[in-house]
């Protein structure tokens, strides 16, 4: 019943995904070529190839190194251009991008680097119809004070910027680790999200510090809360966003948490669609959609509904909302 035509066409926003990660073969490929770096492959077959992860971390040690091949502020416009075209074929009106600074200061490219490539490309996006804003991310395996240098850096950008997020290895990580950031971020004015990756170690009590004691408005993943009602309720009265991402979670969990997805939507619970990291798990926003809806034999009302909760849990304008909903 549902088609790939309708998934695509399908007006949406998208809240997860990772700029880094919308790096396609041909680009790595192209940009290793330009910057002469050696990414140890030379064809498409074989950076596809290099491709082999079951799990978070599995996945993180081939994502982070392929970085390297982004070196100017021409190459984070370019990605950033690259996935903005994706995002109008998949009828993507609205897209809230993530980044990881620290990835790239780790090696040396500065901050305004990055920055300003990325916010050229949102600004260009507008003659494309679609609405991008930037979302930084700390990475949680770096220090605290790392979290902290990251967000002064970014306090010189604040208006490019429109939120805050948390990614990288959740492991022994805990969300209260940065405490102290998050607080000072939503003071300055960023919206706060952050990554709880499915099926980790202490996933609900992560999710509980985010929800009761951080004071996220979004989780991303996050799907495991189905397991603690007393969160359900909480997320379902505050109209807490879950951005989940099933081919991503393909990688992980054959059921890819369709029936945490179902459930959630069952409870009321805003819970959306969204592509991760697309040009490493195998599809597009649009394609992520067709693959839970088509699994678990979702209806029609139910895949609109996701894709106004993406809209309902996104950033945008109350008036710019009405649009859409
Ligand atoms: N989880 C954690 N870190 C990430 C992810 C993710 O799904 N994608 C890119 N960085
Ligand atoms: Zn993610």
């Amino acid at each position: 019943e549902i088609t790939k035509e309708f998934t695509q066409g399908l007006p949406k926003a998208e809240l997860h995904v990772h700029i880094e990660g919308t790096l396609e073969p041909e680009l790595k490929l192209k940009l290793a070529k330009r910057n002469h770096v050696n990414i140890g492959q030379s064809t498409i077959e074989e950076v596809r190839q290099s491709y082999q992860y079951d799990d978070l971390a599995s996945f993180l040690a081939v994502y982070y190194p392929a970085m390297n091949v982004l070196q100017t502020e021409q190459d984070f416009y370019d990605l950033a251009m690259d996935y903005l075209h994706r995002a109008v074929k998949n009828n993507v009106r609205h897209v809230e991008i993530f980044f990881d600074p620290q990835a790239h200061m780790s090696r040396g490219i500065s901050f305004k680097t990055v920055i300003d490539g990325l916010y050229k490309a949102t600004v260009d996006a507008r003659a494309l119809n679609i609405d991008a804003r930037l979302i930084m991310c700390f990475l949680r395996d770096f220090s605290r004070d790392s979290a902290r240098e990251t967000l002064e850096e970014a306090l010189n950008y604040k208006d490019k910027i429109l939120g805050v997020g948390l990614d990288s290895d959740e492991h022994n990580n805990p969300p209260m680790k940065f405490f102290n950031q998050f607080t000072k971020a939503s003071a300055e004015g960023f919206h706060l999200t952050a990554h709880a990756d499915i099926d980790q170690k202490d996933s609900i009590e992560h999710i509980r510090e985010l929800l009761e004691v951080i004071g996220v408005e979004r989780v991303d993943h996050g799907t495991n809360v189905v397991e603690d009602p007393d969160l359900v309720n909480f997320a379902a009265k505050n109209k807490i966003g879950f951005t989940s991402c099933p081919l991503s979670n393909s990688f992980v969990s054959p059921e890819m948490k369709g029936k945490e997805v179902l459930e959630l939507l069952k409870k009321g619970v805003k819970v959306s669609i969204h592509s991760d990291d697309p040009a490493y798990f195998g599809g597009y926003i649009g394609d992520n959609y067709y693959a839970i809806a088509t699994k678990f034999n979702l209806t029609r009302d139910q895949v609109i509904t996701l894709a106004r909760n993406s809209f309902e849990t996104s950033w945008i304008s109350d008036e710019q909302k009405a649009l859409y909903l």
